[in-house]
Formats: structure tokens, C-alpha cells, sequence
């Protein structure tokens, strides 16, 4: 694992105050077990497991232990953290925290880390803070970059479609954005297969092809199979997951009622799983599916993430964590990412 030093000021026994200057180290070993797997048909690859600060990354959680998690996911070769410009709480505060670690810990390794950031939803008051129009995601960026120090991002995404905003302004600024050097790859997120197609078409004719869709895919939620994933494959586009955990509920974690230190639990508003989604019919769903991750020798949430990366079509999926083991052992699903016509028939039936 990595080493973590920080600058230490001291009092040493003649009261003299000392500086001990020290440096987080990354894992020499940190390629050694993740896999990376190509977006479509691009160039670029990603790990199969990326890391997202939607939550607890936010003004109010402990910044030692954001690094912490940062630092494992770095050390067991996740080269890929995402981030967007209304992540917190407060909106902004997930770019500000890690901007803090990046600068501090991990900005010698720039060049082995691929940073996401989006904008789409609501972001500052006025009509100009939200939606798809070049003067927001244009300012959005320039605020995003500035939040966490940086020159330019790797993948910038359009967060959601924006119906009011003609889609041929929106793709125009993603490619205005790339040939500024501001981000190298364009991605979008929540657009429908249809909507996925035309983006491609006006990008393409742009001459920034569209690098990769990121979309809600658990066994939970299953839109991305109408339609999405077979654009995706069709046109060589990446595809990576968010929520395969469906924000804690495909673990074992509330089996047995709901744990003080939850999302569950925690009332963070903006999306977050709130208790009432943690009906009886979908435990029960789980109890039966966490079965089936015993006899496979896998924690619930491990098989969760296994089965959306038995799908070829699936670039990455992007975890996210409240604490750093929760990161490691999520890691440990891509040791059986194979599942028999038995088991994915069983697993259809329960979550029918
Ligand atoms: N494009 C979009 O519109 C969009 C929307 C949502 C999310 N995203 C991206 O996707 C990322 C992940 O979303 P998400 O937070 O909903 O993902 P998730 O992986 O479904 O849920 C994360 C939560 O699951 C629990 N967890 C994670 N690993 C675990 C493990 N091994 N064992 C037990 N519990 C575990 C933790 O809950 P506790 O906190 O209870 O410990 C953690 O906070 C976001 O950070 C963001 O980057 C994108």
C-alpha cells in the first residue's frame, strides 16, 4: 500500500516548534491487480472499477477520511475518479475537497489519473446556472477548473439532456470545449438511446466523437437495456455505470435494520437513498439474491458489481464509498466477473 506523510508542525523538547516535511507515496503494487478496459472503440481506457464523490466528499465529512479513501483507490489502481459541479453539499464542495487531496497528494501522478466533471443540473440562481447552453456549461467548467486547480479535466460530461436547449448548441460547446483544451474527452449522461444516437451524429459531424455515456444500470434499475447499450456497442461508444449498488441497498448492509453510519440513515438530501426506499419487497429481493453471492464466495455487494461487469458493453462502473474498505472490497468482485446460465436465470427470477 501507499504512504501517507503529512506536514507535521511539532514541539520538541526544547520548545522550538519543527517542521517535518512528508508526502503521500503511491502503491508500487498499484497496477498489479485492476483491470482497464477500452471505451468503445477509443483509445482511452479505464479501470473497470472508477470511484464518484456524489456524496461523502462534501463540506461536512471528514476530510481525512476523503483522503484516505482517495489514497486506496489511487493505491489499487483506480485511475479514475468522477466528480460533477453540484457534488457536496454545498454544490462545489466534492471539487473542493478533492482538489485540496490533488494538489496536496496526488498531482505528481496527473498524468496516471483520468478526472471527470459535468454540468446540467442546477447550479447557481438566475436562468444562466442551469441546463445545456454554451453560457453555462462554458462558466461551469471555468468554475470547475478553478475548484480543483487544474488546467484542463479528461472526460467533461453533459449531465442530462436539456429539452429547452437545442441539442446542436449543447454538442457544439462540448466540442468548442475539447478544441479550448479544457477537457480532452466528452461524455453525456441520462440521455435516452434515441437522444444517445443524435448526440453522436452532430458530434461526429463536429469532429469530437463522443467518448463515453454514463448511466444508472443495477440489477434494480435495468433502462440502459431498451435500447442504450446496444447504441453504446453499435458506435463504439464507452459506457460506464453509476449506482450498481443502487446506493448501499444491493449490499448486505440493511439485511438486519438500517446502520446509524448509512446513507440511509444520514438525511443528505440531494438524491440520496432516503429510508423510505428501503421497502420490504426489495429486501427480500436482496435476502434471496445475497444467497446466491454466498454460494458464488462473494459479499452481496461484490456480485452486484460483478454482474454489471460480466457485460462487455460495460467500459467501468463508478463506486462510490463512505469508507476506504468499502473500496477494497468492492475491488474484490473483479475476481469472478463469470456468472452460469443457472445462476443469471436465478437471479432474473428473484428480481422479476
Ligand atoms: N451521472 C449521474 O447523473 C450520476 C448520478 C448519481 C451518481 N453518479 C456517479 O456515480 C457515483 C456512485 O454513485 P452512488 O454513490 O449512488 O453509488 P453506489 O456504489 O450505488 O452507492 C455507494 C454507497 O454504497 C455503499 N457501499 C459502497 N461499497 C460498499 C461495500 N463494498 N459494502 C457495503 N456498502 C458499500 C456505501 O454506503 P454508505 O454511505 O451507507 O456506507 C456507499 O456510500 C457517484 O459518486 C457519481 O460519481 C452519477
Amino acid at each position: 500500500m501507499g504512504t501517507c506523510f503529512r506536514l507535521i508542525m511539532y514541539r520538541s523538547s526544547c520548545n522550538s516548534v519543527s517542521l517535518q516535511a512528508m508526502f503521500y507515496s503511491a502503491s508500487e503494487k498499484r497496477y498489479g491487480s485492476m483491470q482497464y478496459r477500452r471505451c468503445g472503440k477509443n483509445g482511452l481506457k479505464l479501470p473497470a472499477i472508477s470511484l464518484g464523490l456524489w456524496h461523502n466528499f462534501g463540506a461536512l465529512d471528514d476530510f481525512e477520511k476523503c483522503r484516505k479513501i482517495i489514497h486506496t483507490a489511487f493505491d489499487n489502481g483506480i485511475t479514475h475518479f468522477d466528480l460533477a459541479n453540484n457534488y457536496g453539499p454545498p454544490a462545489g464542495a466534492a471539487e473542493e475537497t478533492f482538489g485540496k487531496i490533488f494538489q496536496e497528494d496526488i498531482k505528481r501522478y496527473r498524468d496516471e489519473i483520468i478526472l471527470s466533471t459535468k454540468a446540467g443540473y442546477g447550479m447557481w440562481s438566475g436562468p444562466y446556472g442551469d441546463g445545456g447552453s454554451k453560457k453555462y456549461l462554458i462558466a461551469s467548467l471555468d468554475q470547475s477548473l478553478k475548484r480543483m486547480g487544474l488546467d484542463y479535466v479528461d472526460i467533461f460530461y453533459h449531465h442530462r439532456p436539456d429539452p429547452e436547449t437545442p441539442l446542436e448548441e449543447t454538442m457544439a460547446v462540448l466540442d468548442l470545449i475539447v478544441r479550448q483544451g479544457k477537457a480532452l474527452y466528452v461524455g453525456i449522461s441520462n440521455y435516452s438511446a434515441l437522444e444517445t444516437q443524435k448526440a453522436i451524429k452532430v458530434l461526429n459531424s463536429l469532429g469530437t466523437p463522443l467518448l463515453i455515456h454514463q448511466v444508472k444500470y443495477s440489477m434494480l434499475v435495468r433502462g440502459a437495456e431498451d435500447g442504450l447499450l446496444d447504441v453504446v456497442q453499435k458506435n463504439g461508444i464507452g459506457c460506464i455505470a453509476f449506482s450498481s449498488l443502487a446506493q448501499g441497498i444491493l449490499t448486505n448492509k440493511y439485511l438486519s435494520g438500517i446502520p446509524g453510519d448509512s446513507r440511509a440513515a444520514s438525511e443528505r438530501g440531494n438524491g440520496a437513498l432516503e429510508k423510505s426506499g428501503l421497502t420490504e419487497p426489495v429486501l427480500s429481493k436482496v435476502r434471496e439474491l445475497n444467497e446466491i453471492a454466498k454460494q458464488r464466495g462473494q459479499s452481496m455487494a461484490q456480485m452486484a458489481l460483478a454482474w454489471i461487469l460480466k457485460d462487455e458493453r460495460m467500459t467501468s462502473l463508478i463506486i462510490g464509498a463512505s469508507k476506504p474498505e468499502q473500496v477494497t472490497d468492492s475491488i474484490q468482485s473483479l475476481k469472478n466477473c463469470r456468472f452460469s446460465d443457472e445462476e443469471l436465470e436465478s437471479i432474473e427470477r428473484i428480481l422479476k
